[in-house]
């Protein structure tokens, strides 16, 4: 039986997703996804969060917290706001899971055992203040490819390149800011190299159906020539290296985060056998070949989706891990997105230049807010090149093309049912009781026809038709079934802004529709005419919930109750979409407003967020977060100021409980390793208090010592980067996103004053 199995990169846990990681890998496998099991195909689709590497590791000194911590609330909180997007997928899993560290042992072992891995000993930058060896991500120097001067130790970020450590040119290390030196130590190396022939006639067999920038990039890390890849790093974080003369070494991050793919489906038919749903061993139906089939005999698919960053992941080692395993399933397309911009720049979550998904959540909980998101981002999709998110065209897409078309459509012929049908699909006359029928077969023969636009429909059709269909009708019959086909073979080709484009395009086809048959005419004139045009209203309404199920799933429900019972039974799928299931006489319930309008306050809201520093006490540029697992602990050192009318009003009592009074501050030295926290010694009058606070940025620790601050003294005390902070300094935001402490107007306040 066909399969296919599709998955999206599993993100670092590191940081709150969003919405350039939207775009980029969840929501086109998600409409693929849904398109595909509407279509019947049989599909799984997994997903998960990436919970080792230094990513993690870094994210949790900065934090001053455990990795632990910080996997935890990170998967928690995105999948939570994954699931508020309408994700589909049938697990979220985690590579911090028992199922996952046996996995990637295994293939390692497995790999061991074959002679795919080699030991070697091999230099590798030290840095001797840290006394530690520097992981990739540990270093920073310029790319030996284009000369960037902030390459990372194995990837360039501007070009792309992929390199050893050693090549990287003018190094520093992270940690400590030197110039590391070089020092041998042991690693396993993936024998990437042995499968150069094998790849190379894998992209080669792939290249017609694979998007070009894929292939590109393969082929251009197949023509340098491949070689031994190390798989381990001296860390501690991670999956170890299961052999005993490794201890204090793990697997590389990229080596076990693809393997993700598979734990998760393990983790996913375990689940499934504990419901009493099938066998444990049912992920092998997924991922490895039965006896002596290829994969095509076998009629498995696999479709990794992800952004252009991991593009040689997925289509170069992945694939080679896995053959390297033997019987597994290969990649069957590897469709990569490029990169999705924020009114017109890049996301940068340092520079507060972002949107994140809970966030978004935040603003707009409704689901036909999920749905608005989801339409906007697929009609922006970065296919072919960057692309653009602007509040301005969110707020077009909503108003003028999901409420003026879809909505607006969906509304009035709703409106006119209960107001001159009694809410019911109409009886069709007598004369037309075979309408039905004709239908189905004017869709057959206008997709046997191959024609390609409703005139061109027009002029082919056979007379007989026209007993039952009036010119209005036929046209919106072959734009229905036009749009249809054309929606379908988008999707199958992973050009998912065309199909969204195509699906509005039937809702647009049904408005004209409306208006072309003037039925609030012809009920007064001709009962009849009436009848059937809100009878094919009314069956396109239900094909528009059908067509648009992958993009607005939540709006597709609605949809479909607001159809009633007799909707929701009927089958849902995508082959039978355009036929006319409704049943004459089906009860219909007042229609609801489906996508309410956003107005242009809102949008200047959203515009006003974007590069506001409101969280620039927090410890972590990846990560805009607090630096504590309890999300009631202070965000950071430095008040966050909120827009007023968003603030619900406080009695004066409740300020009460907020003990302010004037500090001194004695000592302040930077914090290693943060750019923006500065650790201070604060004399409040009764004491001496340590503080720790995010001003790093905009005050040296010369200027700072001698100024009278005020303190927010009776806040719980907090862990940053390790070190303990018993308060918090109040600022104010500059219009140019920098930091003004707050000090009293008059000299001659002493500390420990009280402010209030
Ligand atoms: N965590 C990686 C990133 O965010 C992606 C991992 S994809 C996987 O860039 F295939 F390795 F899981
Ligand atoms: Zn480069």
């Amino acid at each position: 039986m066909k399969r296919t199995l599709i998955t999206s990169a599993l993100p670092y846990a590191n940081g709150y997703l969003h919405l350039g990681h939207v775009a980029g890998s969840f929501l086109p496998a998600d409409l693929y996804a849904r398109f595909m099991r509407l279509s019947g195909e049989k599909v799984l689709y997994v997903c998960g969060s990436d919970e080792y590497g230094v990513a993690i590791s870094i994210a949790a000194e900065k934090e001053g917290v455990t990795p632990k911590d910080i996997i935890d609330k990170y998967h928690n909180a995105n999948s939570d706001a994954l699931s508020s997007f309408g994700m589909s997928y049938d697990i979220y899993s985690r590579t911090s899971i028992p199922r996952h560290v046996e996995t990637t042992q295994e293939f390692f072992t497995d790999l061991l055992a074959k002679g795919y891995l080699a030991e070697k000993e091999e230099a590798q930058f030290y840095d001797a203040d840290a006394n530690m060896f520097l992981p990739d991500r540990y270093v920073e120097g310029t790319c030996p490819n284009c000369g960037y001067d902030k390459a990372r130790g194995d990837q360039c970020d501007k070009c792309g390149a992929y390199y050893n450590q050693l090549d990287l040119k003018n190094p520093r290390s992270l940690v400590s800011g030197k110039t590391p030196v070089v020092k041998n130590t042991t690693h396993w190396y993936f024998k990437l190299g042995d499968f150069q022939q094998m790849l190379e006639e894998f992209i080669t067999r792939n290249a017609a159906t694979w998007k070009d920038n894929v292939v590109q990039q393969s082929r251009s890390w197949l023509n340098q020539g491949l070689s031994d890849r190390a798989i381990t790093r001296d860390l501690t974080w991670g999956v170890p290296v299961p052999l005993e003369r490794a201890k204090g070494k793990v697997i590389y991050v990229w080596f076990d985060a693809v393997l993700g793919y598979i734990s998760a489906t393990k983790e996913w038919a375990a689940q499934q056998a504990e419901k009493g749903r099938g066998k444990a061993e049912e992920w092998r139906d997924w991922w490895t070949l039965p006896a002596g089939k290829t994969q095509e005999e076998a009629e498995m698919r696999y479709i990794a989706f992800l952004g252009k960053d991991n593009i040689v992941f997925h289509a170069i080692m992945f694939p080679a891990m896995l053959y390297a395993r033997g019987n597994y399933v290969l990649p069957t397309n590897v469709p990569a997105n490029e990169f999705l911009n924020l009114e017109g720049e890049k996301f940068s979550k340092s520079r507060n230049w972002a949107i994140d998904l809970r966030d978004y959540f935040q603003d707009f909980p409704e689901p036909q807010h999920a749905d608005a998101l989801r339409y906007t981002l697929a009609m922006n999709m970065p296919e072919n090149k960057d692309s653009d998110f602007t509040w301005r065209d969110f707020q077009a897409r909503v108003n003028n093309e999901l409420a003026a078309i879809l909505g607006n459509f969906v509304n009035r012929s709703a409106q006119f049912l209960h107001k001159n049908f009694d809410g019911r699909v109409p009886h069709l006359p007598e004369a037309a009781k075979k309408l039905p029928e004709a239908w189905k077969l004017l869709v057959g023969d206008i997709v046997a026809y191959n024609v390609f636009t409703p005139d061109e429909a027009i002029e082919h059709l056979h007379p007989k038709y026209l007993h039952y269909f009036s010119e209005d009708d036929v046209r919106v019959l072959a734009s229905l079934t036009l749009h249809t086909k054309r929606a379908a073979e988008n999707y199958t080709n992973f050009r998912f802004r065309d199909a969204v484009t195509e699906t509005m395009n039937i809702a647009r086809a049904a408005n004209k529709y409306f208006n072309d048959t003037a039925p609030w005419k012809s009920i007064k004139e001709n009962r009849d005419d009436a009848a059937k045009a809100l009878y094919v209203c009314s069956q396109l309404i239900r094909s528009l919930a059908i067509a648009f199920q992958p993009i607005l799933p939540n709006t597709s429900t609605a949809i479909l109750q607001m159809l009633g019972a007799d909707a929701t039974h009927l089958t849902q799928s995508w082959q039978t979409l355009a036929h006319p299931l409704l049943p004459e006489g089906a009860q219909t319930l007042v229609p609801t407003i489906l996508f309410s309008k956003v107005e242009d306050e809102i949008v200047a809201r959203e515009i006003a967020k974007l590069g506001r520093k409101d969280d620039i006490g927090s410890m972590n540029d990846e990560a805009k977060t607090a630096p504590s697992t309890n999300d009631q602990a202070p965000t950071n050192q430095v008040i966050k100021p909120q827009a007023t009318n968003d603030q619900a009003l406080i009695s004066i009592d409740d300020f009460k409980n907020i003990q302010l009074r004037t500090g001194k501050i004695l000592v302040a030295e930077r914090v290693p390793k943060s750019e923006k926290l500065v650790k201070l010694q604060v004399d409040i009058g009764t004491e001496t208090r340590q503080i720790l606070a995010g001003i790093g940025k905009f005050y040296t620790p010369e200027e700072l010592v001698g100024k009278v601050v005020t303190v927010l003294v009776n806040l719980k005390p907090a862990k940053l980067m390790g070190q303990e902070s018993q308060g918090m300094l109040l600022a104010a935001n500059m219009p140019d996103g920098s930091l003004s402490l707050v000090t009293p107007e008059k000299s001659g306040v002493e500390a420990g004053a009280e402010v209030r």
